[in-house]
């Protein structure tokens, strides 16, 4: 039986990756591309999601979400690290096998899981406004989706925008904090698991042997990427944080799954930090009352690395 998913996403170069890995997986079926701002602004998102489908020829559909956090400012988006173009500057021409659905991001996941009630896994890889969104449209969602699985976050370790927050719940927390509290089954694929697995310019030559089309982008997009993750290191590395929610709906055996009470900051100094309190921990009402959540926090970087590698193998 395929896992039914609707990817959301911000894409971007591990979007990409991550996107590429769900299509060409046996296991996944995926139901549609709802884009949302983050790595890029939201129309550039939409925009290199249709190309993405392009390339890969999956005629499926793609909406664009919400281009603004649910409080604050426009974002100051991270071309630092995925290039101008949101796929590292490589300028590749953009393409579409159809146009944007009508609907918006929130719109589409709330009519597909009415659609399909209890089947379908929200896989999100981006700033979470559309999941809020949604929840705002739908407030039985959380019993209409099989669960949520996102990439983002960091339980136990440093964040990548600030000491205590990752990009995409740092990008939108307000809407985090929504997402967090939702009584639907969450699983986090935080800062703890995909910074534990770099990724060297070899594996992506072999991603480019594999797959000359699909893994021959990612190689060539994420160039780029690996000069930005390479600073101030003597190697030569990136991290796909984005693949690994997809990759445990394949084989959860790659990883170690904790459940805990989890919540998230809005307050100024810690905005987007994920703390999560693992059973026995502590005996405040305050997280004892918090909804519990499931966090990846070992992963098999081998067994994983294969995956892609051997999924990729066209
Ligand atoms: O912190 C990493 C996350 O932020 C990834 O999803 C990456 O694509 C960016 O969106
Ligand atoms: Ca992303």
């Amino acid at each position: 039986m395929k896992h039914k998913i609707i990817l959301d996403t911000d894409p971007g170069i591990d979007d990409a990756m991550a996107i590429f890995f769900a299509f060409l997986s046996p296991q996944i079926e995926v139901l549609g591309l709802t884009t949302v701002f983050g790595n890029v602004p939201v129309e550039m998102s939409a925009r290199n999601a249709q190309t993405l489908c392009a390339l890969a020829e999956q005629d499926i559909p793609v909406c664009k979400g919400v281009g603004m956090p649910w409080v604050g400012k426009e974002s100051g988006y991270a071309h630092f690290v995925h290039g101008d173009d949101g796929f590292g500057n490589i300028n590749f021409p953009p393409a579409k096998i159809r146009e944007l659905d009508p609907r918006s991001s929130a719109q589409f996941i709330v009519d597909m899981a009415r659609q399909h009630p209890g089947e379908i896994t929200v896989v999100a890889i981006g700033p979470l406004g559309n999941l809020a969104l949604a929840l705002r449209l739908e407030p039985a969602l959380p019993k209409l989706l099989k669960g949520v699985s996102i990439m983002g976050g960091a339980a136990f370790v440093r964040g990548n925008v600030t000491p205590v927050a990752e990009a995409n719940i740092w990008n939108d927390a307000y809407a985090a904090e929504i997402v967090f509290a939702a009584e639907w089954q969450l699983t986090m694929f935080g800062l703890d698991v995909t910074n534990a697995v770099p990724f060297t310019p070899q594996f992506l030559e072999e991603l480019k042997l594999g797959n000359n089309k699909l893994g021959g982008f990612v190689r060539d997009a994420a160039q780029f990427y690996v000069q930005f993750y390479s600073q101030n290191r003597e190697d030569k590395v990136c991290f796909f944080h984005d693949a690994m929610p997809i990759a445990h709906l394949i084989d959860p055996t790659l990883f170690e799954i904790q459940g805990g009470h989890a919540r998230v900051s809005t307050d100024p100094l810690n905005i987007g930090q994920t703390s999560v309190a693992l059973p026995g921990t502590t005996t405040s009402p305050d997280w004892l009352n918090a909804q519990q959540i499931n966090v990846a926090t070992q992963v098999d970087k081998v067994r994983l690395t294969q995956l892609y590698l051997d999924t990729y193998q066209a």
